[in-house]
């Protein structure tokens, strides 16, 4: 059977992020470990059958010797990846600066680093000509392996150049790109000094999407304000070439997370759970340790929860788990000791000589014990300052069809918009509300939270990151037989 144009049955997908989905630790001159880490891309991309993927990306690791970049090459090979290997220096000022210090914090409405201006300015073009050298360094690495008829899908803000690096190699390479945080307001995305040609490499693509309406509305005013060009139902128009740009909203792979729940090694470390914090509510925060996640800001509303209800202290645990990352900017690090003051502090003030409010973990969990975790959980709370989706929330809906606790959940992550039915919603900039909704998740009556619950696990079970994936890829096959059509007629 043959699709349209020649199309094969398994098409090839190249997908094209920052990060490989393994992590390779050096175990010899020419030795490898590698670790799959299924995040949400990946366990979208490996439950989609229709297409054959490959993945191209960044190790995490400096490797400046030929032999170990061939053996590590030999090894992704096994796992259908293909790594793109980027120095120290580049690492530092892409990875490090340019994506993590100016994009992410900017699209996130922390705005642009405040240092000196000038140190600021200078600083900030070597970091963006860094930027397009590594964007440029992964359109090569694409290139070489790029099979006519193959889909390249482009992910995130770290490869906002590549969709026209690619195109400038091969104008009909089938391109998508898609972005997985937020997109900012046009006048955020303003201050940004390449604000224009990021833009534009990024419409160099067939397909543009995001997690939601919002963030594609904000995208096309971007460039119907900064750019001039046209904005249209579809997408933007640029002197009769269309960019389709529409929002795709990611999933979790739902089954995965149920499956692991019925593992013995789970049930056990749920029983072990339940013993340890008998008597007490259990809550619980799982976050990148990120100023985007506002956890300072959940803790100080636990406190204020906790100030104003005496009754509740011996009562309530606060789990806190805070994943470290990106510990080489220094905001990150500032974070940190931050959160950890506080915590501190907290512990001080309502804990006892057996027991204290918060357990706050500086590091991951693995799945078997994230699943217990969630299964044990009366109270999830969700604070995000902003955030592209947040798959946490749905982690723990996936997690609680015995249990049916309450996700308390900011209204500035994209998943408000999906889970905002069932969930309660938060400004977790007031500390206030946040701490009296508190106590209103914790006092719930059980009718009300399986009603809750229902219309969660529903979306979350239908709305999975396989359909995710297959939306986006078809879309963009249709886009551009669409556009091959529009050009003949
Ligand atoms: C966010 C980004 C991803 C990124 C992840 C982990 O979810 O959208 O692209 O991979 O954070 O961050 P890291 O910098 O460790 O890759």
């Amino acid at each position: 059977w043959e699709r349209p144009y020649g199309r094969p049955f398994r098409q090839r997908l190249l997908v094209v992020a920052n990060r490989l989905p393994v992590s390779a630790v050096r175990r010899g001159e020419e030795m490898w470990s590698l670790e799959i880490s299924a995040g949400g891309l990946v366990s979208a991309l490996l439950g989609v059958k229709e297409f054959e993927a490959r993945w191209i990306g960044w190790a995490g690791v400096n490797v400046p010797d030929e032999a170990g970049q061939k053996a590590l090459t030999k090894a992704l090979a096994e796992k259908r990846c293909i790594p793109v290997f980027l120095d120290e220096d580049i690492v530092h000022q892409y990875y490090n600066g340019y994506c993590n210090n100016i994009l992410w914090p900017l699209f996130h409405y922390l705005g642009l680093p405040q240092e000196d201006r000038l140190a600021t300015t200078r600083s900030f073009q070597s970091q963006f000509d860094a930027y397009k050298k590594a964007n440029q360094m992964f359109a090569d690495v694409v290139n070489e392996h790029y099979e006519e008829g193959d889909v390249v899908w482009c992910h995130d803000y770290h490869l906002m150049f590549l969709p026209k690096c690619l195109k400038e190699y091969n104008s009909k390479m089938k391109v998508g790109w898609f972005l997985h945080t937020p997109f900012p307001s046009s006048e955020i995305h303003r201050t940004l000094p390449s604000r224009s040609d990021l833009l534009r490499a990024v419409l160099a693509a067939d397909l543009v999407g995001f997690h939601t309406y919002d963030y594609a509305r904000h995208f096309v005013s971007a460039c119907t304000r900064i750019l001039g060009l046209e904005g249209t139902p579809e997408g933007v128009e640029d002197q009769g070439r269309l960019t389709r740009v529409a929002a795709f909203p990611i999933g979790i792979d739902s089954d995965r997370f149920i499956r692991a729940l019925e593992v013995p090694q789970v049930q056990e470390h749920i029983k072990e759970l339940k013993e340890r914090f008998a008597g007490r509510k259990v809550m619980l925060g799982i976050d990148r340790l990120d100023m985007i996640k506002g956890i300072p800001q959940k803790i100080l509303a636990f406190e204020k929860f906790l100030e104003e209800n005496s009754t509740w202290r011996d009562k309530v645990v606060l789990l806190q788990i805070a994943v470290p990352t990106r510990t080489d900017v220094p905001e990150y690090q500032k974070l940190t000791s931050q959160v950890h003051e506080i915590v501190g502090r907290i512990n001080g003030r309502f804990g006892t000589l057996t027991a204290v409010p918060i357990h706050h973990l500086d590091r991951s969990l693995d799945f078997h014990a994230l699943c217990a975790l969630y299964a044990v959980t009366d109270v999830a709370l969700v604070t995000s300052l902003r955030d592209g989706m947040n798959l946490v929330s749905y982690e723990f809906v996936a997690c609680q069809d015995a249990k049916k606790g309450v996700l308390i959940l900011s209204e500035f992550a994209g998943a408000a918009q999906s889970l905002g039915a069932g969930a309660i919603l938060v400004n977790p900039w007031n500390i206030t509300e946040v701490a009296s909704s508190i106590g209103q998740a914790l006092n719930m009556s059980a009718e009300e939270r399986e009603k809750r619950h229902r219309h969660n696990f529903t979306h979350v079970t239908t709305h999975t990151a396989q359909e995710w994936a297959e939306t986006f890829v078809s879309e963009l096959n249709d886009t551009v037989v669409e556009a091959q059509l529009r050009i003949r007629q």
